[in-house]
């Protein structure tokens, strides 16, 4: 019998979800169907019980459900937990297992498909909100040399970086203002933006003194042309990259934790990038 899965979203038209766990499953040779999954703003617990009721094994879960699923959730991953935020359920018996895939998706992202290694660098992550939030552990894991979490408001990465404090070593994670990245050992091997300012086609202020050749600067939005901020980093050395391949690895990851399988994903990106 086909497993059945969804993504859950609000709105969800544009998710790009399907068609990647499609090809995951063409070319895993997993029987499984995928789906989108609109929920009411006020019915995202409604919906996952009917999910759970039509026997459907798991859902990821997008904007604007990632805090409520953690909610939802009879158990939490770790990752999930310290994200405070759940892309992926799984409904196994009578529990609904949330996991956070974003941060280990954006990790193979860079280690794996940009070859550039984490451990001994220094990362410079922009933003101290959900997304940022999901990936501080899975970058710890990899063992860098920093973590400077900037944000423009302070108090913010403060909270965040101290909400690490047990899983670094003393001065791994720090965080600092926009103001305060050139003085905090800039530049730095990789940055990341995941503040949402792409969105808006803007960009956080941060220095070219962040930048120099070697640099990757990946920004977690993607779209057919480089953000503002990939521009600007480009501009001064960078090597630069956009969110697709942590969108195609995030979805790679999760559909390992539902099927127990782990799906090549070049071919999968190499699509998703022709059709953007
Ligand atoms: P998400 O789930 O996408 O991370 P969020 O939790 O609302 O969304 O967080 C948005 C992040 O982008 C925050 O770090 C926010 O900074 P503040 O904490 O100061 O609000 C950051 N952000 C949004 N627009 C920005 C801009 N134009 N410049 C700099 N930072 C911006």
């Amino acid at each position: 019998m086909t497993d059945k899965y969804c993504v859950i979203g609000n709105p969800i038209a544009h998710s790009k979800s399907p068609e990647i766990h499609a090809a995951f499953a063409r070319e895993t040779g997993q029987d499984i169907a995928y789906e989108r999954r609109l929920a009411p703003l006020d019915g995202f617990a409604d919906t996952v019980r009917a999910l759970v009721a039509q026997g459907y094994r798991g859902a990821n879960v997008t904007v604007p459900f990632k805090l409520e699923a953690a909610a939802i959730a009879t158990r939490l991953e770790e990752r999930a937990r310290l994200a405070g935020a759940v892309n992926t359920l799984r409904f196994d018996g009578i529990e609904i297992v949330g996991d956070n895939t974003d941060g280990a998706g954006l990790v193979a992202d860079i280690v794996r498909n940009a070859g550039v290694a984490l451990a001994g660098r220094r990362v410079l992550l922009l933003g101290a909100g959900g997304a940022a939030r999901g990936v501080v552990l899975p970058f710890l894991q990899q063992g860098p040399a920093a973590i400077v979490i900037a944000n423009r408001t302070r108090a913010t990465a403060d909270a965040l970086a101290a909400q690490f404090a047990g899983h670094a070593a003393p001065g791994q994670v720090v965080a600092c203002g926009f103001e305060d990245i050139a003085g905090s050992g800039a530049p730095f091997d990789v940055v990341v933006n995941a503040t949402s300012a792409s969105l808006s086609a803007a960009m956080p202020p941060v220095p070219a003194a962040a930048f120099c050749q070697g640099t990757l600067a990946l920004d977690m939005m993607y779209g057919k042309l480089p953000s503002p901020f990939m521009a600007f980093a480009a501009r001064h050395g960078a090597a630069t990259r956009d969110g697709l391949g942590m969108l195609v690895e995030q979805a790679a990851e999760a559909f390992f934790g539902w099927r127990g399988v782990r799906p090549a994903t070049s071919a999968v990106l190499e699509r998703m990038r022709s059709t953007l």
